[in-house]
C-alpha cells in the first residue's frame, strides 16, 4: 500500500523506533536517535548485510577503521576540494537550498527570489587537539570509503586475498546537508555500509554489472517489493568526482523515487590519489601475471537509515478488521526488531510461572517480549503494528496439555504446538516454513484445521 510519511513518523515515535534528536530541546534538525525497536531493526540490517556480504563471502573481509583521519586523506580524495553542493538562499524569508530542489531560481517554501548558487562543503569542521587553529582542522568522515583506501596496503599484506577481492566497513558518517526532511531520508549523522571491491581494471564492467544485481537482490531477499525498486544512470552532471560510471538503485519513497543505494565504477582514483599524495606505493601484484597495476574499484555504497525507511515503508499495511483497521509492520523475519512475542492470555497468577518459564527459554533463543498487559486482541494488535513475527500464547488449556499457541502475524492463523517443540518450531517459522506443516516429518500439530 502507499504509505503517507506522517503516519509513518507517528507509528515509529509512538512505538519507540525513531525520535528526534535533542527532542526535549526543540530537536536538531536532521539528526535521529533509534529508540528501543528502532535499534534493533538498524543492527539487525546491518547484521544481515554483514552477514550476506562478508562472511558467507570468501571474496570479501571486513574493517573498522577510524571516524577521524589525517586531513590529507581529504586533500587527495577531492573531497576538500569537490565534496559540495551548489547552495542558493531566498532573498526573502532566507531559507537555504540545494540548487537541485529548486525550480526556475524560486523558494520552494514562499516563492521569493533566490540568490546566485554558491558552492557549499559538506563536510564537517572540527579541530584536533586543544588548540582552534587551521593548522589543527580536521574533519568528520563524509563516507567510510576513504578508510578503507588508505588501509588497502594493509589488508592485502595481512589478509591474503587476490584480486578480485572486496573490504567492507559499516560506520557513522557525517554531511553538513544543505536541505534535510524526509525524515531519515537525508540526514546530517547517518551510518553507511560500504564495499570497495578491487577489481582488475579490464573486469570493471562485468563486475559493475554484477553488483548493480547483487546488490538489488539483497533487498528483495529481506522483503522490499520488486516494484518499488529501479535504476538511475547518473548523467555527466550528476556524477561524483571520483565515479567513471554510477547508478543509482532508487526506492519508492512516500515522497517519489529517491536513491537507497549508488554502485560506483571509482576506477583507481582514489588508489592512484593516495599515491600520490602520500607518496606510498599502492599497486597491486598479480602472482598469476607477475604485473603490478592499481587495481579498479566497484563501490556498492547504502545508507542504514535509507535502508531502514526503505523496510519500513515496504512493511507498513494496514487491513480492514471488524470495525477497526488492523495496522501491520510486514518485517521480513531477519529484520523484525521482536521476532517472538510471549503473551499469557491473562494476568491470572495460574498463568504466570508457566508464561515466565516458556518467556526464559525463548529469549535464549530469540529476541522476545513478554507482555501481559490489557486483552490479548490488543496485544496482537500491538505486536502486529512493531512487526513481530509471531506471538506465543499461553492460556489455561496450556496447563493441562504442556502445549501453547503459535500465532502468525501475517495470516493471523494460530497452531497449538507442545512446548517441548516450541523452540524448533519457531525457529522453523522464522526461517520461512509454512505454518501448516510443521516437524517431524510434515505432521499437522494438534489444533491446525
Ligand atoms: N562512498 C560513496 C558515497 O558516499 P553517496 O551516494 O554520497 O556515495 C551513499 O552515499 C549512500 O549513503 C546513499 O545511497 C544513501 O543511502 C546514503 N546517504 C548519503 N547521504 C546521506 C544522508 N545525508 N543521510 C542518509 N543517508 C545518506
Amino acid at each position: 500500500m502507499k504509505v503517507d510519511m506522517d503516519k509513518l513518523v507517528s507509528l515509529c515515535k509512538r512505538r519507540g523506533f525513531i525520535f528526534q534528536s535533542s527532542e526535549i530541546y526543540g530537536g536538531l534538525s536532521a539528526c535521529w536517535d533509534y529508540g528501543p525497536l528502532g535499534v534493533e531493526l538498524k543492527r539487525n540490517i546491518k547484521e544481515m548485510w554483514w552477514r550476506d556480504m562478508v562472511r558467507e563471502r570468501d571474496d570479501m573481509v571486513g574493517l573498522d577503521s577510524s571516524v577521524l583521519m589525517h586531513r590529507a586523506v581529504w586533500t587527495a580524495s577531492g573531497h576538500e576540494e569537490g565534496f559540495s553542493d551548489p547552495l542558493m538562499e531566498c532573498k526573502v524569508c532566507h531559507r537555504r537550498w540545494r540548487a537541485d530542489d529548486t525550480k526556475d531560481g524560486r523558494c520552494p517554501d514562499c516563492g521569493g527570489e533566490l540568490t546566485e548558487p554558491r558552492m557549499f562543503n559538506l563536510m564537517f569542521k572540527t579541530f584536533f587537539g586543544p588548540v582552534e587553529e587551521e593548522a589543527a582542522v580536521i574533519y568528520l568522515r563524509p563516507e567510510t570509503a576513504q578508510g578503507i583506501f588508505v588501509n588497502f596496503a594493509n589488508v592485502v599484506d595481512t589478509a591474503r586475498k587476490k584480486l578480485p577481492f572486496g573490504i567492507a566497513q559499516i560506520g557513522k558518517a557525517f554531511r553538513n546537508e544543505i536541505t534535510t526532511g524526509n525524515f531519515i531520508f537525508r540526514c546530517r549523522e547517518f551510518e553507511m555500509m560500504e564495499i570497495e571491491f578491487f577489481v582488475k581494471p579490464d573486469t570493471a564492467g562485468e563486475w559493475f554489472s554484477y553488483w548493480l544485481e547483487e546488490r538489488q537482490n539483497w533487498y528483495i531477499k529481506l522483503g522490499i517489493n520488486k516494484e518499488n525498486l529501479r535504476l538511475h544512470q547518473h548523467g555527466e552532471d550528476e556524477l561524483a568526482h571520483y565515479a567513471r560510471v554510477c547508478y543509482d538503485i532508487d526506492y519508492l519513497f512516500p515522497m517519489g523515487w529517491s536513491e537507497l543505494e549508488g554502485i560506483a565504477d571509482r576506477g583507481d582514483f582514489d588508489l592512484a590519489q593516495h599515491a600520490k599524495h602520500s607518496g606510498k606505493d599502492l599497486s597491486y601484484f598479480d602472482p598469476d601475471s607477475g604485473e603490478r597495476f592499481l587495481p579498479y574499484v566497484i563501490e556498492p555504497s547504502a545508507g542504514v537509515d535509507r535502508a531502514a525507511l526503505a523496510f519500513l515503508v515496504d512493511a507498513y499495511d494496514e487491513e480492514p478488521d471488524k470495525n477497526e483497521i488492523r495496522v501491520l509492520l510486514r518485517l521480513h523475519p531477519d529484520l523484525a526488531p521482536v521476532k517472538v512475542a510471549v503473551l499469557p492470555l491473562s494476568r491470572n497468577e495460574a498463568l504466570v510461572p508457566m508464561a515466565k518459564d516458556v518467556y526464559a527459554s525463548m529469549r535464549k533463543c530469540f529476541t522476545a517480549q513478554y507482555d501481559d498487559a490489557q486483552s490479548i486482541g490488543r496485544r496482537y494488535r500491538r505486536q502486529d503494528e512493531i512487526g513481530t513475527p509471531l506471538a506465543v500464547t499461553i492460556d489455561f488449556q496450556s496447563l493441562e496439555d504442556n502445549a501453547v499457541t503459535i500465532r502468525e502475524r501475517d495470516s493471523m492463523k494460530q497452531i497449538r504446538v507442545p512446548v517441548a517443540e516450541l523452540t524448533r518450531t519457531l525457529e522453523l517459522k522464522l526461517l520461512g516454513e509454512p505454518l501448516e506443516v510443521l516437524p517431524p516429518g510434515g505432521k499437522y500439530w494438534l489444533g491446525f484445521e
